[in-house]
Formats: C-alpha cells, structure tokens, sequence
C-alpha cells in the first residue's frame, strides 16, 4: 500500500517542501467549490490540529467526475505538488494532480458537520469523535503526556512495573469495587452454606484493582524507586465531571523516601508534564486556549514556574472556616474536604497548586504513616486550580506495630495482608508514593470541563457503550 507524508511533518518543514510532490492520506473536512469551479478540499489525517488544503481542478482528466463524491468524512489519497499559498490561513496547499477515493461518506448521514456539536451529542459517537478538532487535539496531548511520564520516571532510575488488573484487596478500602468472576448471574445462587466462592474461577472473592500501589510498594522494597501506570477501576457511583468508573493513574513508589521527598517529586513531575505540554503541544493547547479557556497558557506558563502552596490539613480547615464564602458542606476539624473546599483553596486563596498535608488519620486509608501526634497520618493531596484533587500519596507506615493498630482500627485482615506485613517484618525501611490521575491532568491542562472527553472512551454510571 502507498504510504505518503503527514500533514504535520508537511507543516514542520514547509519551506523544506514548496516545488516537491507528495502523497498525502486523510479524510476530509469539507470540500468547496469556488465560482470558477476549482475544489478546495480541507484534508486533515490526524497528525496535527491543522488540515491540509488541496485544490482540484475538476476538468482534469484524472479524476472526472471523482469530486462531487469527496465529500465530508470520505477517506481519499491525494499526490501533487505544495505550493505556497495565496489564500490567507494557510502557508502551504497541495495543488493535486492526483485523487483517489477509499471510502464514501454519505453526506446526508455522516453525523460529524463543519460546525460546532455539544460534547454530549459527541459521546453518543464516540467512534467518530476523533475526528473532531476537539477530541483530536486531547487525544495527542494524552499520548505526548503519557510518553513523558514514562520518560520523567526513566530519567530518574525507576522500573516500570506491570501490576495486576485483578487482585484479592481493595487498596484503599473503599469498597467502591468491581467484582471479578465466572458465576453465572442468572444460575441460582448456592443456599447449602457451601462457600460459593469455591465453584469461582480464582476460588476466593476478586476485583478489579483500584490502585497498584500496594504491589508497587513489594517491588520498591527490592527495586527501590518504581512506577506502575495503568487502568484503574473504581465503582463510585458518583456522576461528576471529575470521576471515571475506569482511568488511568500514574503511581510512583520509592524506598527511603519521606512524605516531604514525595511532595518534592510530585512537584518537579506535574511541572514536567506542563512544561511537556507547552513545548511539545503548543498548537493544541493554543486551540484550548482559543476556544475553551482563553487564560490557558499564562496559567500553565505560571504552574510551570511557580513552587506550590503547602499548608496542614488543620491550617486548611482554619482558613475554610473562616471563609466568607458559603458551602454546601460545612467544615469541621476531622471532616472531609468537599470538591468545594479544595477549588476554594487552591482557586480563590493561593491561585495556584497547593498540596495538603497531615490528614485526620480518621479520614485516610490503613497504609498512611501515622505521625507522632497520633491523631494525623503523613499524606499528601495535591490540588489544582480548575479540578481539586490531582495527586493522593503519603509515607507509608513502615512499622509492623502501628500498621497492625491501624489495621484493626479499620477492619483489615492480617489474613489477607499477610505478605504486606511480611514487608514490614523483613527488612522494612521507610518509603513513600502517589498516584496521579491522568484524567483528571489532561482536564488540568487543556481546560476540558468534563472528564469524559479526556479519554476516548469514557465509561461511567450507566455507560459503557463502545
Ligand atoms: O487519591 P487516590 O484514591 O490515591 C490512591 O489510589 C493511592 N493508592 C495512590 C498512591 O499513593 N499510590 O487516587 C489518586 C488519584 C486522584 O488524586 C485522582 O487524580 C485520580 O487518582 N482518581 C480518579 N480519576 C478519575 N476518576 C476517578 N474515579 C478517580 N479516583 C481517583
Ligand atoms: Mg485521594
């Protein structure tokens, strides 16, 4: 099959490409014809935000009466010489001396139109979405961010660790878990006191991992500084612009760190990944800033720069309560921070990231290090002006005797986790991690107010469609 030159690479180099003959393969945006009957076609593969125009002569032999069907949607291969261009908002076109058509799209049916559709119109096509500007530009932010992720952890000596979908524990304790099984619903269940379990494929209760961080903390304590980034799946029923029932999170863990080395990294890393975005996606993100969020770059530019805002979760919850701002959810020492507090802080009194640290042991999962007040655990939220919570991490509690106190003030099993207090019994040593939500950051920097259109198919109460 003929394999031409993209779009952006056309666009990177277009002095480079003036006087030379390429091929080109895409899909068209739309296609118009001007008085003298010349077609100018808008051809757009998906490399860059930008479409290549093409302009067709319909008297030319080649391809009579090939154009009337190259309409918006179709599929078509296209080789001729780039000029530069005339017509204003564009610097280079492809004058073709060649077209051919792969596949048709009726016009009359192709749901995707020149003009602007609702993002909820957009989901319920979400096999077509892609080709939208919108959904495009996301699509290669997240891949160039993704890249970068793993390149910030490799840089610095992590290993990459595959930890497992399917897994006995429920990390954060929770609950909000999938159920994993082989059980036929619709057979009746067994009502003899047999432990149904044992007629299941892995003969005990399994789910679907909703962090990897307790099988990353196994490998830090023999690798020392690793990451897993993969799918994660929480059944919170929570319909929010802010949760998935399946995203991505980032969780990095490393031996010998401390809650205020954890903070530090996480800090240098969102920085990072910005500064990834500024640089590496500049013509996206400035269609983001065109049409969603017209202060996006200063506001990236200024997180890129600026070092985060760090306070106690007692200090948070001094200045929450003397607010004059009124919340749906009051705030009590003790009580959880609401999406409403976090944008709050992070919005109206820093106007810029801040982390939190030192939460209500009450309020937190049995892994946290209990600090030396007893009453509070060395954890760590970050939030983010826009969003809220970005990051969750803490030191982990490294000592078998507290662990064992927090374990059973929260209805863990020591059945259940024995290996992880075998980690404490052998060998123990302090460390720390966090988990990033690559959702929720993609959101962060293209100012996209839904979650649902930061991945490409988004799976949420009631939909799972695709
Ligand atoms: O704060 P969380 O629950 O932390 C953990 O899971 C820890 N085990 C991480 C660690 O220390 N290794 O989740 C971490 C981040 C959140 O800050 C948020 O960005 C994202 O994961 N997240 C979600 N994103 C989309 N939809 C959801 N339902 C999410 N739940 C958490
Ligand atoms: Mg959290």
């Amino acid at each position: 099959m003929e394999k031409g030159v993209s779009v952006s690479d056309l666009f990177k180099d277009e002095a480079e490409f003036i006087g030379k003959r390429v091929l080109v393969q895409g899909w068209v945006r739309t296609r118009r014809d001007s008085k003298a009957g010349i077609s100018f076609i808008e051809l757009n593969d998906g490399s860059s935000l930008k479409s290549l125009q093409v302009i067709a002569d319909p008297n030319h032999p080649n391809y009579a009466g090939l154009l009337p069907k190259i309409t918006t949607g179709s599929a078509v291969l296209t080789e001729g010489t780039i000029s530069a261009s005339p017509g204003k908002g564009q610097s280079i076109e492809l004058q073709a001396e060649r077209l051919h058509l792969y596949g048709w799209a009726d016009p009359a049916l192709y749901p995707l139109q020149k003009k602007r559709h609702t993002f909820e119109y957009l989901r319920r096509i979400a096999h077509l979405r892609p080709r939208t500007n919108t959904i495009g530009a996301a699509t290669r932010l997240r891949n160039k961010l993704s890249y970068s992720i793993h390149r910030f952890f490799q840089d610095r000596g992590f290993n990459y660790i595959h930890t497992p979908i399917i897994t006995s524990s429920d990390c954060e304790g929770a609950g909000e878990i999938f159920r994993v099984t082989t059980l036929d619903p619709a057979l009746p269940c067994r009502t003899d006191g047999e432990d149904i379990y044992l007629s299941d494929f892995f003969a005990k209760p399994t789910f679907l991992t909703v962090s990897g961080q307790l099988q990353a903390e196994i490998y830090a304590m023999a690798l020392g500084k690793v990451y897993t980034f993969g799918p994660t799946f929480r059944a919170e029923n929570s319909n929010t612009s802010r949760h998935l029932a399946e995203f991505w999170m980032v969780e990095p863990e490393m031996a010998f760190y401390d809650l205020e080395d954890d903070l530090d990294l996480a800090q240098a890393f969102i920085r990072e990944l910005v500064r990834t975005a500024l640089n590496d996606c500049a013509e996206d993100l400035e269609f983001f800033a065109r049409y969603i969020e017209p202060e996006l770059m200063a506001r990236l530019q200024a997180v890129s720069e600026s070092a985060f805002e760090v306070l106690t979760y007692t200090e948070a919850v001094d200045i929450l309560k003397k607010s004059k701002d009124e919340f749906t959810f009051p705030v009590e020492w003790g009580s959880d921070l609401q999406a409403e507090h976090e944008r709050y802080l992070t919005e109206k009194v820093f106007k810029r990231p801040v982390a939190i640290i030192n939460f209500p042991r009450s309020l937190k999962p049995f892994y946290m290090r209990v600090n030396d007040d007893e009453n509070t655990v060395a954890a760590m939220d970050i939030l983010v002006p826009g969003i809220g919570e970005i990051i969750g991490g803490s030191q982990r509690e490294e000592r078998t005797a507290v662990l064992l106190e927090q374990m059973s003030l929260k209805g863990i099993s020591t059945d259940d986790y024995r290996w992880y207090l075998e980690l404490r019994e052998f060998g123990s040593a302090p460390h720390s991690g966090f988990g990033l939500g690559l959702e929720r950051l993609v959101q962060f920097i293209t100012g996209i107010q839904n979650i649902r259109e930061a991945i490409p198919f988004p799976r949420t109460p009631g939909h799972a469609e695709f």
